[in-house]
């Protein structure tokens, strides 16, 4: 008697941890069950990804959504119809909402509005503050809860451990990778007066310096091997931290953004005006090409979007009262295989960095690789598809990405999770079945 799977995803070429194969898949219960030849199993239903690749999951470890607080932004219905549409099965939400997720209550009550409305996995962080310090181990290992996050220098948003001291106690208490904004907020309020009557908005990274981030980044690392506490550094955007980077891999893991990978100044502070302003920075061309080096010599372990809607009317304020901030949780992978397409990085690579990567770095159970037994969560892409990201294809609410007009090669055909199809052609399936994801018990 033959086999039989609910799905069958045939004829593509499968993305597996030894690399691409051309294979089916089948899928039971939500999870994959076989890889291999499957053309006489039985399947309730079949997905023919004949001249596609189906790869791991993209999972988003930096999303920021707006609710609860400002949802004329995003809400988490809004910004994970985007995530599907862009090929993301799973995400990190962030805790710079209003009220910030700063306590159990708060993260209760993200994961109550999220069931049923979110149409990708998820999980949230928690914010670190002076006065939850104390709470984080215990925090951290609430359910639906990827890890803590500390902001070191204020961005969006009133999260902040600014000065060494609560910086070492929010390391102090827990034991999984606490995710940091690492900016250094002194030499922001000392700079303040560069851009605070107004200024262009290429003072931005002028303001928000080399320095700034590579002092934050030095002082961060000191305390994180003071205290034997794993970090992981989002949106590095120097070559100097790099550098510094690459002697702390034991400790320190790094995330890069396709918006600094994509972007450099001055073009993009000429071009887009303040749709170009986010924290940390878009820097020069030096630092671009440094972040593409840190990729490929394999200091850069993930990839995220730090999707951070804002609307067109808030942006349209006079810098610096415009908010910082670029969607991109949609654009993600488009952007990357774009990328892969001019030859920046390979597709293991790419796989590596936005699957494999973020797995690996918070302890992700049963996803982040094609595997028997591992959730059946897929991204199927067209490495040739010849496509125009456009603002009326973007799901937000905020209604527009930095990368309107722009072609791409490689685009996502079809958004799989846990073996349901979420998104196929453009167009999203059924209703949001995201649900919380899972960690691995011992971290
Ligand atoms: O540009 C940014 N926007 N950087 C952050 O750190 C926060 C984010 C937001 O939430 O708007």
């Amino acid at each position: 008697m033959s086999e039989s799977f609910d799905l069958v995803v045939h004829g593509g070429t499968v993305f597996t941890p030894g690399g691409p194969v051309a294979a089916d898949i089948g899928v039971r219960a939500g999870k994959t069950a076989a890889i291999g030849d499957l053309k006489s199993a039985k399947a309730a239903e079949r997905y023919d990804a004949s001249q596609l690749v189906v790869l791991p999951g993209v999972i988003d470890e930096q999303v920021h959504f707006r609710e609860p607080g400002p949802t004329h932004k995003e809400d988490l219905e809004s910004g994970t119809r985007g995530a599907v549409l862009g090929g993301v099965t799973a995400l990190f939400e962030m805790p710079n909402t209003d009220p910030p997720t700063t306590t159990e209550a708060a993260i209760n009550d993200k994961l109550a509005r999220a069931n049923g409305r979110a149409w990708t996995d998820y999980a949230f962080y928690v914010g670190a503050s002076p006065e939850n310090a104390e709470e984080l181990g215990r925090l951290e290992r609430l359910p639906g809860v990827c890890g803590v996050k500390m902001f070191m220098g204020s961005s969006t948003g009133s999260l902040l451990v600014a000065d060494d001291e609560n910086v070492a106690r929010v390391l102090k208490f827990g034991s999984r990778r606490v995710t940091v904004h690492s900016e250094d907020d002194m030499r922001l309020q000392e700079r303040s007066a560069l851009v605070k009557d107004g200024a262009d908005v290429s003072m931005h990274a002028e303001w928000r310096d080399v320095e700034t981030a590579v002092r934050s980044t030095e002082r961060l690392i000191r305390l994180a091997r003071q205290h034997h506490r794993r970090v992981h550094v989002l949106h590095v955007t120097t070559a100097e931290e790099m550098d510094l980077l690459s002697a702390h891999k034991d400790i320190a893991t790094v995330e890069v953004l396709p918006q600094h990978l994509t972007l450099a100044a001055p073009e993009c502070y000429q071009r887009l005006g303040t749709l170009a302003q986010m924290n940390p920075p878009i820097r020069d061309a030096r630092h671009r090409d440094a972040l593409w080096a840190a990729i490929n010599a394999g200091v850069v372990d993930c990839i995220g979007s730090d999707h951070a809607p804002h609307t067109l009317e808030e942006k349209a304020r006079p810098y610096p009262r415009s908010p910082s901030g670029l969607t991109g949780v949609q654009t993600l992978l488009p952007l990357l295989l774009d990328h892969m397409a001019q030859g920046r990085l390979s597709l293991a690579r790419l796989v590596d960095l936005t699957s494999a990567g973020p797995a690996r770095i918070f302890g992700i159970a049963g996803k982040g690789r094609v595997a028997r037994g591992y959730d059946a969560d897929f991204t199927v892409v067209d490495l040739k598809a010849k496509r125009t990201i456009t603002n009326a294809w973007i799901a937000s609410r905020a209604g527009w990405t930095a990368f309107d007009g722009m072609d791409v090669t490689g685009w996502p055909k079809a958004t799989i999770i846990r073996g349901q199809i979420v998104m196929r052609d453009d167009a999203l399936q059924g209703t949001p079945i995201g649900a919380a994801v899972k960690f691995q018990e011992t971290l």
